[in-house]
Formats: C-alpha cells, structure tokens, sequence
C-alpha cells in the first residue's frame, strides 16, 4: 500500500520502520525537508519527500506532528491522495508542556475534530496513547496472549477498517472506540492512553473514561 507519513519523529519515524518492514511504499516528510531525512531513508528504504508532495497517491496518510503544528500543515494536503485516504491522526493536546491553550478544545471539542477542522479532511484517531516504542518492540502474532490492543475512532467506516486492518499487520488488535465526537474516551489521562492490555482490558478502559479534562491538561 502507498503510505504518506507526516512527521518524523518518534511516532511517524517508527512506523516508518515497520510500515516499510511490512513491505509498504512509506513516502516520509517533516518540517525541515527531505534533505534532512537521508538516515531515515538510508535505514528504512522510505522516500523522503517534502509536505506538500506526502500524501499524493496514497492509500493511507499518517499525521504524526506535535499538535500546535496541524494549522501550519498546506492546505489541499489530500487533494491528489488516493480516492476514500484513511488518514491516520496520532496526535494528543499538551496546552502546557507544548502546544499552548487551543480555545475550541477547552471548550469541549475532540482533539480529532478540531484537527480534521484545521486539515479539511475526516481522521482515523490512532496510536494517540501507544508509546512510540511499543511500535517496535510490541507487535505479536494474532491470537497471542500478550497482544495487546489500540483503540480507533473515526467516522468513516472504510476508512477506519483499512486503519484497524493495517494495525492488525503491524502486530496489534484494535477496538472500535466510536466516532470522533467519542474519542475524548482515548485523550491523555485517560484510563486506556497509555495501557498495554488485550481487547477486554481495551474496551473496559473506554467505557470508564470521563469527559472531564484535567486541570493539569488544561490551558
Ligand atoms: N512520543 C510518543 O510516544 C507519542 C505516542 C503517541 C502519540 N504521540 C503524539 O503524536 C504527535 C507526534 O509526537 P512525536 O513524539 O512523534 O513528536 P516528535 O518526536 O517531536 O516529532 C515531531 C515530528 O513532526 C515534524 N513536524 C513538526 N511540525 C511540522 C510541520 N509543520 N510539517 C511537517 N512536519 C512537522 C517534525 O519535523 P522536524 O523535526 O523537521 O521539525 C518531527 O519530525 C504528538 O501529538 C504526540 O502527542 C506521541
């Protein structure tokens, strides 16, 4: 499958590596340019390529940048992606640490739909709560015992099965978390960002989330 992915760092730069593994045709852009991504290139036989050039073509777009930089994103981004592009949102919001306060989050949006509204394009929210690492180091046979499970939310049904059909390769169950305005389940802090758990532990970790964000996750 084409696969354009948008940031290189710890999350867009090991999916790199396992996307390519997996035998995908990985197109990789960050913000400074392909020039910068040579060793990434060298080391995984992805193309580097520059933001504008990410998406064309592909199947399946990851989103994989701090979220303060999805408004700098060009726009018309997916308008010569593959026709029905699931594109993947990895991000999360950290008004303190890094992204500083986005007013229509405080005010109860999902991070996904403020991020679809800055791109103009439906999400597939994913990864969001999975250390970059795991990615690398946790993917296991289906039906293994210690393999655990990602939520995914999104409301476009294709979509969202070639997003949990791609996870399923990369080594890790998924559980339908929903649709979007439902994805505040997956945000930061709550019980299921961050848990390696099964499919069972998955689903109980998004029925117990609380739409309330805290007060340190705000701005
Ligand atoms: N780290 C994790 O374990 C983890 C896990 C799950 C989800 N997340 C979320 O995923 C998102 C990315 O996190 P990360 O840890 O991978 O970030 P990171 O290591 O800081 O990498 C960010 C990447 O985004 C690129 N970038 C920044 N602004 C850009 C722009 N305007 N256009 C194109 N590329 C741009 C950077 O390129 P340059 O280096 O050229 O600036 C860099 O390659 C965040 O929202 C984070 O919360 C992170």
């Amino acid at each position: 499958m084409k696969i354009g992915i948008i940031g290189a760092g710890n999350i867009g730069g090991n999916l790199t590596r396992r996307l390519t593994a997996l035998g995908h045709e990985v197109s990789v852009a960050n913000s400074r340019g392909p020039h910068t991504l040579t060793e990434l290139a060298e080391e995984t036989g992805a193309t580097p390529v520059t933001v504008e050039e990410a998406a064309r073509g592909a199947a399946v777009v990851v989103v994989a940048i701090p979220l303060k930089a999805v408004p700098d994103l060009p726009s018309g981004l997916f308008d010569e992606a593959a026709e029905g592009v699931a594109v993947i949102d990895t991000g999360n919001y950290y008004p303190k640490q890094r992204d500083g306060r986005i007013a229509a989050i405080e005010d109860g949006l999902t991070e996904s739909r403020w991020t679809e509204q800055q791109i103009g394009h439906p999400v597939i929210k994913a990864f969001n709560g999975t250390y970059a690492q795991d990615i690398l180091d946790k993917p296991r046979p289906k039906g293994d015992p210690e393999r655990i499970a990602l939520p995914v939310a999104g409301d476009d049904e294709a979509a969202k099965k070639v997003v949990r059909d791609l996870i399923d390769e990369l080594g890790f169950d998924t559980v339908d978390a929903g649709g979007i305005d439902e994805s505040w389940r997956q945000q930061p802090d709550t019980p299921v960002y961050g848990l390696r758990g099964g499919v069972e532990a998955v689903t109980k970790a998004l029925a117990e989330a609380s739409p309330e964000r805290p007060e340190a996750l705000r701005a």
